[in-house]
């Protein structure tokens, strides 16, 4: 992979570029159980508190002028926490969208759901779809929702869809490449992200972008999810902005 050339996007330029450049940064809002366990909070708790973080974290990057914001709301994994939990989760994500949408398209926010609705519940399913074409539209950020999902479950989908082309003749196998890979991911067109934020100390990926993530910079905080705020968000850009990537290259100044 180079240095990508800026895509054109639907979005309009900003006057003030955001540190370092970027303009698509993850976040894998982690800690909500242990921030509820710290005082003797239901892990449930936890979680409405972090939907709470949420809210603010998309008003800032809104405000602020990032173009993507991609955030891990629950994996293709967490279906094995206890049933409780995971249906608390996806009431969760009822609210959300019930409560939060009008003020999400208000402020030009586009929606972009990430994962697999196989598995979810057909009202749930619906909703994501109507979130998507209710802000389709829309040309400010771009909110990308990771739900249901893992990038194996992802990966494993996009080499179905290429092998089911090239049993069909539509592709052939020499054709298959980095892009065409890309092309039929759930991020399609969505570009790589830049930077990718974790709570709560974990210095993992957990299945979180594997593919689109080869080139991007990690910044691990140690604050649990729901005491993640602006400050903090501004924090991890600044960090970002004094980073050097090198996507495989050489340093500037040793060309
Ligand atoms: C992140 O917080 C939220 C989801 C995974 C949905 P956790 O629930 O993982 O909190 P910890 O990691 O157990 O503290
Ligand atoms: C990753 O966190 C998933 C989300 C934040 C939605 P987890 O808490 O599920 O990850 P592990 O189990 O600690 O790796
Ligand atoms: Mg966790």
């Amino acid at each position: 992979m180079t240095s990508q050339p800026d895509q054109a996007t639907r979005t309009a330029p900003k006057s003030e570029p955001l540190p370092g450049g970027v303009r698509h940064v993850g976040v894998i809002m982690d800690g909500n159980g242990r921030w509820a366990q710290a005082r003797g909070l239901s892990r449930t708790e936890g979680h409405r508190h972090g939907l709470d973080t949420l809210r603010k974290l998309i008003r800032h990057t809104v405000s602020v002028g990032l173009e993507y914001l991609t955030i891990y709301s629950f994996s293709s994994e967490n279906w094995s926490r206890p049933e409780t939990e995971v249906s608390f989760l996806m009431s969760l994500l009822r609210r959300f969208v019930q409560r939060d949408l009008s003020e999400i398209h208000q402020a030009n926010v586009r929606i972009r759901v990430i994962g697999d609705r196989d598995d979810l519940e057909s009202g749930i399913r619906q909703l994501l779809v109507d979130a998507e074409d209710l802000t389709r539209n829309n040309t400010g950020m771009t909110l990308v929702v990771a739900f249901n999902y893992g990038s194996r479950n992802e990966i494993t989908r996009a080499v179905r869809a290429l092998a089911e082309q090239v049993a069909d003749g539509r592709l052939s196998p020499s054709d298959i490449d980095a892009q065409s890979i890309d092309d039929n991911l759930d991020t399609a067109g969505i570009p790589d992200p830049d930077l990718i934020i974790r709570t709560s100390g974990e210095m993992r990926l957990s299945n979180f972008l594997m593919w689109q993530a080869a080139y991007s910079e990690f910044y691990f905080c140690q604050c649990h999810w729901p005491d993640f705020d602006e400050a903090a968000f501004d924090q991890a850009l600044l960090d970002y902005a004094g980073r050097e990537r090198r996507f495989g290259g050489l340093k500037a100044k040793a060309l």
